[in-house]
C-alpha cells in the first residue's frame, strides 16, 4: 500500500514538474543554459574522448615511489597528492596483487578531488552522509592517519555492504558504516561534526561518457527531481555541522540546477558562509564553487563547493581523540554483536543511528572457534600476534586458498604480511600454515 502510494506521488509530481519545466529540453539545450554556448561545445565534444582512470594510494601501505617503481607509466594526478592517472590497457590495477592487499583504492579522477580539498584532522568527527561505495571518507580515512572517527552513511543497504568491503581490504579502522535516511534522525545531531561531506545523488550528467543509456535517460524532471532531493539533504547537512566546522557539497552533475543553484540555496537559507577554493588552472568556475568537466580536466566532471558555519566551537569530549579512542588493541574494548565481535570506538554514542558495521570487525564466533577477520587483520592485528613474511610465491599461493609448508618458531595464530603489510591472521603449528583467507576472496595471481 505505501509502495504504491509513494509511486503514485512520484507520478504526480513528475506530472507537475512536467507542466511546470519544458520537459522537451535536451541536454544539449540545458547545458547551454548553464555554461553557455561555447563551454557547451567544448564539453560536448571532450564526451567522445577515452576516459581517464586513477588510483589513490594507501599510504599506510605503499609509499609513492615503491608505487611508480612497480608502475612507472603512470601520471601524477594534477591536483590530489599520492594519486595517479593510469591508462587501463597498460596497467590493469584492480587486477594486480597491491590491489587484493589493500594497496591502493581506484577511483573516477574528479571524484576524488572533493576530499582532496577538505582540511581533515586527526581528531575530527566526520559524516559522509552519501558515502557508499566509499571514495570520500577513504580518502578522508587517509589524510586524518586513520584517526579520529568517520561515520560513513548511505542510503543504500547493498551499497553500504560495498563501502564495507573496501574498507576491509584497505584495513581503514576509524569508521563506522550507518544506513540511515538522515532526514530522521538528523535533529538529535545539531551542531555536531567537524567537516561533512554530501557528495549528493545527482542525475549524473557526469557519468555520460561511461554509459550512453545515461544520456538517453537524461531529462530536467530528473535534474529537477534530484535538485529537491539535494535542497533538503544540504539543509539537513548544515544543520549537523559544528560551528566552525566545513561543509563540502558535490555532484557529479553539470546542471546548475543541482549544483550552483543548490548552493546559492543554502546561503539564502541559512547563516553558511562560502569557503574560497583556492584556484586551479583545472577548474571552471562559473558562479559559486568549482567545475571540474572533462573539457578542462582529465575526468568526467564534479561540481564542488564548501562552506563553513559561523563561530568556533572548542575542542569538547565528543571529538578528542584522547576522549575517544580509536581503538583498541587486543579484546577489551570490543562489542559484541550477535556472533560478531566489533573493535567500537566507545566515545560516541551513536543514538538513532543504523550501524551497518561498527568500526573494525575482529571476529566472529562459529560454534565454539573463534575466527578472526580480515578486517581485523589488515587494520590493528599488527602488535598483537607473532608475524611471518611471505615471499611473493607463499603469497600467491595463499591468496589462492592453499596452505603453506614452511617451518616458523610458532605455534597457533600469526600474522601474516608481505613487505611488512598485513595480508591475514592464519594458524600455524610451526609446520605448515593453514589457510584462513575467505573463500569469496581466493583467486589466482
Ligand atoms: C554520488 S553517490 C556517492 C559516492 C560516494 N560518496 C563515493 O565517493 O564513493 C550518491 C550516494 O547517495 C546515496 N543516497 C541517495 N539518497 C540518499 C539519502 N537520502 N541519504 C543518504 N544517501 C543517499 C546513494 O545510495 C549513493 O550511494
Amino acid at each position: 500500500m505505501l509502495s504504491q502510494i509513494m509511486y503514485l506521488y512520484t507520478f504526480i509530481f513528475e506530472i507537475y514538474i512536467a507542466l511546470l519545466y519544458n520537459n522537451s529540453m535536451t541536454f544539449k539545450e540545458h547545458l547551454i543554459n548553464s555554461i553557455g554556448d561555447s563551454e557547451a561545445d567544448l564539453l560536448l565534444n571532450s564526451l567522445s574522448k577515452k576516459s581517464e582512470h586513477a588510483v589513490l594510494l594507501n599510504t599506510n601501505k605503499i609509499s609513492d615511489e615503491e608505487f611508480l617503481k612497480e608502475f612507472p607509466l603512470v601520471k601524477p594526478h594534477p591536483i590530489v597528492k599520492h594519486a595517479f592517472i593510469y591508462d587501463k590497457e597498460t596497467y590493469e590495477l584492480g587486477k594486480h596483487i597491491y590491489h587484493e592487499l589493500g594497496y591502493y583504492y581506484l577511483q573516477e579522477p574528479s571524484a576524488m578531488v572533493v576530499s582532496s580539498l577538505i582540511d581533515f584532522k586527526e581528531d575530527d568527527l566526520v559524516l559522509d552522509m552519501c558515502a557508499a561505495p566509499g571514495g570520500k571518507s577513504i580518502q578522508a580515512s587517509f589524510k586524518m592517519n586513520d584517526k579520529g572517527l568517520i561515520i560513513s552513511n548511505d542510503l543504500s543497504f547493498s551499497r553500504c555492504g560495498l563501502l564495507s568491503n573496501n574498507l576491509e581490504r584497505l584495513g581503514i579502522g576509524n569508521v563506522i558504516i550507518t544506513n540511515n535516511d538522515l532526514s530522521k534522525t538528523y535533529l538529535k545531531y545539531e551542531n555536531t561534526f567537524d567537516k561533512i561531506v554530501l557528495d549528493a545523488p545527482c542525475s549524473g550528467s557526469g557519468m555520460f561518457r561511461k554509459s550512453d543509456t545515461m544520456i538517453n535517460d537524461w531529462s530536467i524532471n530528473k535534474v529537477y527531481k534530484y535538485q529537491e532531493i539535494q535542497k533538503e539533504l544540504i539543509l539537513i547537512a548544515y544543520y549537523m555541522l559544528k560551528p566552525g566546522g566545513t561543509l563540502s557539497y558535490s555532484t557529479c552533475s553539470y546542471s546548475k540546477e543541482e549544483d550552483e543553484d543548490v548552493a546559492h540555496y543554502l546561503l539564502e537559507n541559512s547563516d553558511a558562509e562560502l569557503v574560497n577554493i583556492p584556484s586551479d588552472k583545472c577548474f571552471y568556475i562559473k558562479d559559486i564553487g568549482i567545475r571540474l568537466m572533462p573539457s578542462h580536466f582529465s575526468g568526467e566532471g564534479q561540481y564542488i563547493v564548501q562552506f563553513k558555519k559561523p563561530g568556533s566551537s572548542k575542542i569538547n569530549e565528543f571529538n578528542h581523540i584522547n576522549k575517544f579512542p580509536q581503538l583498541v588493541k587486543g579484546d577489551k574494548d570490543v562489542k559484541r554483536v550477535n556472533d560478531y565481535l566489533f573493535a567500537v570506538n566507545n566515545g560516541l554514542d551513536i543514538k538513532g543511528f543504523n550501524i551497518y558495521r561498527y568500526g573494525v570487525k575482529v571476529g566472529e564466533f562459529k560454534k565454539d572457534i573463534f575466527k578472526y577477520d580480515l578486517h581485523y587483520a589488515r587494520s590493528y592485528a599488527k602488535d598483537s600476534f607473532d608475524i611471518i613474511e611471505l615471499t611473493l610465491e607463499e603469497l600467491k599461493k595463499y591468496l589462492y586458498g592453499e596452505q603453506l609448508n614452511k617451518i616458523n618458531p610458532y605455534k597457533g595464530y600469526v600474522l601474516l604480511t608481505y613487505k611488512k603489510t598485513a595480508v591475514d591472521i592464519a594458524k600455524t603449528d610451526g609446520q605448515v600454515i593453514k589457510n584462513y583467507y575467505p573463500k569469496g576472496l581466493r583467486k589466482k595471481f
